[in-house]
């Protein structure tokens, strides 16, 4: 005979406070949860909008700041060969200056929640063994309480996130923790997708940079020529503060300036003598020609035009549409500073090199004419700060102190003034 099934005692139903007060604290809390949802759906969208991992990595600080009223955020990531975890932090009160601080997998309590896999939940840091406390004195900050939590990519930790010092004199409690670990996963799908997409793009500049001197190999007279291009491109765009995005496609535009020269025939290309008419309007034909190949590559939409326009000039008498002024694309303005400036500081076989302070000269009284000013002027800022070099001074060896004093000169106001009548900054 079956047993009788037990009886479940019901649970007596829990009082529900009631009147006007409890309402109210039941408003404010469903205030507050709405208020940390939207906060956590806006930082997800907000983190999803970069694929640059040190966008990512400021966005997760400011997100951490936001969503748990603190005094600031950290995020650290781990590098696996030297088994240490690493994050920037900005020092100076214009923040111009950033520090790489590291620590080893097991030091500190970002170290031990990187070791263990747990989080630390952590109300008076003084009193916890695991906070190193040297670590306040490199980063010159005063951490009283924190809350720090791994930060797991298909089921490896990548990082670890924390969160220090809640505002108001409070501490974190256990809300605040599953707050941060909310986040700390969304942090971790950013940081994924910033990864795969930097290695497609480390993958396509290598590409292009194969591509590149493929077709310089057969050019016995131009060894390097597009790694200095690329150098001196890179370092104008720095100094005229282009954004990330611009410089990347400068980047790659300087790579691929030349790519046309794939259809100019080896008799014309490797020609040791001056070219005739009829070879020069053929070897002219690689900007046209590197803009045919580019323009079947739909991602490179931004980059073509600093192959196909970097031989213009400024008053018109450049190719191959004879452009003017603005009409010049501004990364092809740059990329023409900048190859100029390498074919006259390199050996060709019908001629030496120019003396630097000879070549530089040339390329400021040809501001205007053939090259845009601010490119030129960017040009020489850069100069000055070593980041230029030539086939002969090779990258960071010293520039010659009759070339400083030149550039000092270049770039005194008064003389931009008095040049160009223009006032002000650059
Ligand atoms: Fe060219």
């Amino acid at each position: 005979m079956m047993k009788p099934a037990k009886k479940i005692p019901r649970r007596k139903p829990r009082a529900v406070a009631k009147g006007p007060r409890a309402e109210a604290k039941f408003r404010d809390l469903q205030k507050q949860f709405k208020a940390k949802v939207s906060t956590l759906l806006e930082i997800n969208r907000i983190l999803n909008s970069s694929l640059e991992a040190k966008t990512v990595r400021k966005r997760a600080m400011e997100a951490v700041v936001k969503l748990l009223s603190c005094e600031t955020g950290s995020l650290y990531l781990i590098d696996e060969q030297r088994g240490e975890l690493y994050f920037e932090v900005a020092l100076g009160e214009r923040a111009d200056t950033i520090k790489e601080i590291r620590l080893k997998i097991g030091e500190g309590v970002a170290g031990w929640v990187a070791q263990t896999g747990e989080s630390a939940l952590i109300a008076d840091t003084e009193k916890d063994p695991r906070w190193a406390r040297n670590f306040d004195k490199k980063s010159k900050f005063h951490t009283r309480n924190m809350v720090t939590v791994p930060v797991r990519s298909k089921g490896k930790i990548i990082g670890v996130l924390q969160a220090l010092n809640k505002l108001a004199g409070k501490v974190f409690d256990r809300e605040d923790l599953k707050l941060m670990q909310s986040l700390s996963d969304q942090v971790a799908i950013a940081l994924d997708n910033a990864f795969l997409y930097e290695d497609q793009r480390r993958t396509f500049f290598q590409t292009a940079e194969a591509l590149a001197l493929a077709i310089e190999k057969r050019d016995i007279y131009t060894g390097g020529h597009t790694k200095r291009v690329r150098d001196y491109s890179v370092a104008i765009g720095e100094e005229m503060e282009l954004t990330g995005e611009e410089r990347e496609k400068l980047e790659l535009a300087a790579i691929l300036h030349d790519i046309g020269k794939i259809g100019i025939e080896d008799r014309i290309l490797r020609k040791p003598g001056k070219l005739d008419d009829e070879e020069f309007a053929q070897m002219r034909s690689h900007a046209e020609q590197g803009w045919e190949i580019l323009s079947h590559i739909k991602s490179l939409e931004g980059v073509s035009p600093g192959t196909r326009y970097h031989h213009e000039r400024m008053d018109g008498k450049g190719y191959p549409l004879k452009l003017t002024g603005s009409q010049i694309p501004l990364l092809a303005r740059i990329i023409a500073v900048a190859d100029t400036w390498d074919a006259m500081t390199s050996d060709r076989p019908y001629r030496s090199a120019l003396e630097e302070s000879r070549a530089l000269e040339e390329l400021w009284q040809n501001r205007h004419k053939q090259f845009a000013p601010e490119a030129v002027e960017a040009f020489c800022r850069a100069f000055k700060k070593n980041k230029i070099y030539t086939q002969h001074r090779l990258k960071g060896a010293p520039v010659p102190e009759p070339t400083q004093a030149f550039l000092t000169s270049l770039l005194n106001p008064h003389t931009l003034e008095e040049q160009t009548g223009q006032k002000g900054g650059r």
